[in-house]
């Protein structure tokens, strides 16, 4: 295995509290930049290891585990081949890592009737939970963008924090290279399913 980082930054561990002048959407280092409030990692590499191995270190969580993210990242890449977008020609890749280990892909896909389109994070979680997963440990994005990293809208964001708001998301380039956020991160204050069974003040027939 050859693992080559080109990374300016750290790699988990590095605390929500690090701000290191990353532009998180860019990967261009900016000084004077506060943008970031979580970790941010630019890594490539390289791996001739087998599926098994990988699929061993994957079922034991990505946290600090390059070999599973790229895996994962590589299989959000070729997901965008699949991408069917006939109208924003914007392709977009997902895999979604699940709790053993599985890994479900999504593209998006476009509708001539244009708000039915669906996008790849929302394809790919869709696809896990009708197979009967609901525990999710990261999902990785890619798109064709090799200037900015993708980045969720915000109905996805919305979509990954109904199954929680403390796993990972990794913003990727075409190049292999990372943001890595949690869901928390990045959609703060959420709402959740908890949301709906909190206490209310008493109404009724008033629906
Ligand atoms: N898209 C996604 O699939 N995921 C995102 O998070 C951003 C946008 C898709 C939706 C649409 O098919 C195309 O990208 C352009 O918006």
């Amino acid at each position: 295995m050859t693992v080559s980082h080109t990374s300016n930054t750290e790699h988990r561990g590095g605390g929500k509290s690090g701000k290191r002048g990353l532009d998180v959407r860019s990967g261009k280092t900016n000084s004077q930049s506060s943008l970031l409030s979580h970790r941010e990692t630019l890594h490539t590499q390289h791996s001739n290891m087998g599926d098994q191995k990988m699929r061993h270190e994957l079922v034991n969580g990505l946290n600090g585990n390059l070999l599973g993210i790229t895996e994962l990242i590589r299989k959000s890449l070729e997901a965008t081949k699949f991408a069917y977008c006939p109208y924003s020609k914007f392709r977009v890749g997902a895999a979604l890592l699940t709790h053993d280990g599985t890994i479900f892909t999504g593209c998006n896909v476009e509708n001539a009737c244009f708000n039915l389109g669906i996008c790849a994070e929302r394809t790919a979680i869709s696809k896990a939970v009708s197979e009967g997963y609901r525990d999710f440990k990261a999902i990785a994005i890619a798109s064709d963008l090799c200037e900015h990293f993708i980045s969720p809208c915000g109905g996805c964001r919305q979509f990954m924090r109904e199954f929680g708001a403390n796993w990972d998301v990794y913003l990727t380039k075409p190049d292999g290279s990372f943001v890595e956020m949690t869901v928390e991160e990045l959609l703060p204050a959420s709402f959740g399913p908890d949301d709906l069974r909190m206490k209310k003040v008493n109404i009724r027939n008033e629906f």
